[in-house]
C-alpha cells in the first residue's frame, strides 16, 4: 500500500529507529511492501521507514540500475577516509537541497527482507543513498549538514547525479 510521506517538522523524522528483530515477521513483510509501493509511487531512489511515520530499521534502495530491495538493521562498518560532497534532497524535506559532504565508499551488512545477512560494498551513488537512508534511521536530516550556510531552494546549483528523491 502506498503510505503518505511525513515531512518536516514531523518530529518522526527525528526519532531513533529500533532495531527489528524477525525480517520475516508478518508486519515488517508488510512495512517492507509499503516502502517499496511508496518509494516507487514518489519516484524516489530510496525511502527509510521513519518516513513513513515507523520508528524502524528498515530502507529500502530503490537504484536506478534494478529493482527496489529492503535492507534491515543496516549498519556502516567501514567507511572510506575520502569524501565526496553531493547535493541532496529528501522527500521529507520538499524544495530544499544541500550540499552534502560525506565517504565516497562503505561497507554495510544488514539483513535482507528473507532474514539473511548480506554485505554491500558501495560507491558512488550507491554509498550516497545508503548514507542517506541509514541517517533517517538516526533521526539525522540533510539540513544538520548545512552548517549554517544559506539555502536556496529556488535557483540550487545542482549536479548531475544529485542526489535528489531519497
Ligand atoms: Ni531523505
Amino acid at each position: 500500500m502506498v503510505r503518505t510521506i511525513i515531512t518536516v517538522p514531523d518530529p518522526l523524522l527525528r526519532e531513533q529507529s529500533a532495531p527489528v528483530e524477525d525480517p520475516r515477521a508478518p508486519e515488517i513483510q508488510e512495512l517492507i511492501t509499503d516502502l517499496k509501493e511508496s518509494c516507487l509511487a514518489a519516484e524516489g531512489i530510496g525511502l527509510a521507514a521513519p518516513q513513513l511515520g515507523v520508528a524502524k530499521r528498515v530502507i529500502v534502495i530503490n537504484h536506478p540500475q534494478g529493482k527496489p530491495y529492503a535492507l534491515v538493521n543496516p549498519e556502516i562498518f567501514w567507511a572510506s577516509s575520502g569524501t565526496s560532497a553531493l547535493e541532496e534532497g529528501c522527500l521529507s524535506i520538499p524544495g530544499i537541497i544541500v550540499r552534502v559532504t560525506r565517504p565516497k565508499k562503505v561497507k554495510i551488512h544488514a539483513l535482507d527482507e528473507r532474514g539473511e545477512w548480506r554485505e554491500i560494498a558501495a560507491s558512488d551513488l550507491l554509498a550516497k543513498i545508503l548514507q542517506h537512508e541509514i541517517d533517517h534511521l538516526n533521526g539525522v536530516l540533510i539540513t544538520d549538514y548545512a552548517e549554517g550556510r544559506p539555502e536556496h531552494p529556488e535557483t540550487p546549483q545542482i549536479s548531475p547525479g544529485a542526489l535528489l528523491k531519497v
